[in-house]
């Protein structure tokens, strides 16, 4: 797949996950192996005023490449300046907008998924972006924010027009959240309106759901977000099943490794007292279908170290049947 001028090896994109797509994350999933990572969203505004903590999510390294960094707001003017100040840092391969988070203290601010009832000002955002930046330029949208699908039709069409180069939809509404099933055959309908790549996303569990994304909808990729959460190996085995038709399954030993490289990473960039709290919930996450992971998500509630957690892990692993290591 192409975006723009960016080749892309693979099908896969691990989706924007605000808190949970930090740089240690994203790096674990490049390491598992992955089509695009995306950064959490990133206040427009918060760039603009040099905000400390919005610039701490623009630490990147080059291992996690192609990165896409997703922006966030609804001002023309600052998300245009945003833009051209990632660029210039030369951390993002695409320049993403947030055009469907329906959290509250986004949309009360008119961004995120407010955008798609405002189509005037979302052209506006997209052109005032499009002549600030060279890099490719995407944006991911829901299905609108009330039911028909007809905004993000509409809202698609002017940003093609406008020179954005993919469209990601998560086709359920803002009102729907992440409530019932997302409706594929609107991404189907978006492919077949469009000439720019079409991405597609919602509810992918399994290497089957993301080839059955693919063939029923004809998109040209697909996001993944809920379901990497607890298995950073997901958009590697989409990736070879879609190419080959299998995919190699991952073992115990190498899930237990990939959570304690998660734990470096994450000490390393948090500094490890607020890293094994953030911690705490993260790693259950991975073990959460293996017996005695309620013990282990119990244990780890208290745990303040790294070396308490490396002990936890070996401790856990230890404990499993043989015949299920
Ligand atoms: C915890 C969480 C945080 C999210 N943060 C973002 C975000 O920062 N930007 C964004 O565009 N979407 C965000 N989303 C939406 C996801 O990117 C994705 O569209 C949604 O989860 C549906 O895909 P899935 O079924 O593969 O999870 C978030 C979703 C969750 C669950």
């Amino acid at each position: 797949m192409q975006i723009q001028d960016l080749k892309i090896h693979g099908k896969t994109f691990l989706a924007p996950l605000a808190g949970i797509t930090n740089l240690p994350f994203r790096l674990l999933v490049k390491e598992c192996g992955c089509g695009v990572v995306c950064s959490e969203m990133i206040s427009a505004k918060g760039i603009f005023y040099n905000s400390e903590n919005t610039l701490k999510l623009l630490t990147s390294k080059h291992q996690e490449q192609p990165l896409s960094v997703q922006i966030f707001g609804c001002d023309p003017d600052s998300m245009a300046e945003s833009a051209k100040f990632i660029q210039d840092l030369k951390i993002a391969a695409i320049i993403d907008i947030n055009l469907g988070c329906s959290v509250k203290k986004v949309v009360k601010q008119g961004a995120g998924v407010a955008l798609m009832k405002e189509p005037e000002l979302s052209k506006n955002i997209f052109m005032a972006v499009r002549k600030a930046i060279d890099l490719p330029f995407t944006i991911k949208l829901r299905s609108g924010w009330d039911y028909s699908g007809e905004q993000a039709f509409n809202i698609a069409q002017i940003a093609q027009d406008c020179g954005v180069n993919a469209v990601i939809m998560h086709p359920r509404t803002a009102s729907q959240g992440f409530k019932g099933r997302a409706e594929w055959d609107l991404i189907a309908k978006l492919k077949q309106q469009l000439s720019i790549p079409v991405i597609g996303n919602g509810d992918i569990h399994n290497v089957e759901d993301a080839k059955e994304m693919m063939e029923s909808t004809c998109c040209d990729g697909v996001m993944v977000g809920r379901a990497a959460m607890g298995n950073p190996f997901l958009l590697s085995q989409i990736d070879q099943f879609l190419e080959t038709g299998s995919y190699k399954k991952i073992s115990r030993h190498e899930i237990f490794r990939s959570m304690e490289s998660l734990i470096c990473m994450y000490v390393d960039y948090f500094e490890e007292g607020p890293a094994c709290k953030m911690l705490r919930g993260r790693l259950s996450w991975f073990v959460k279908a293996m017996p005695g992971c309620s013990e282990f998500r119990k244990r780890l509630a208290s745990i303040d170290s790294k070396k308490a957690v490396f002990a936890l892990i070996k401790e856990f692993e230890n404990s499993l049947p043989s015949v299920i290591k």
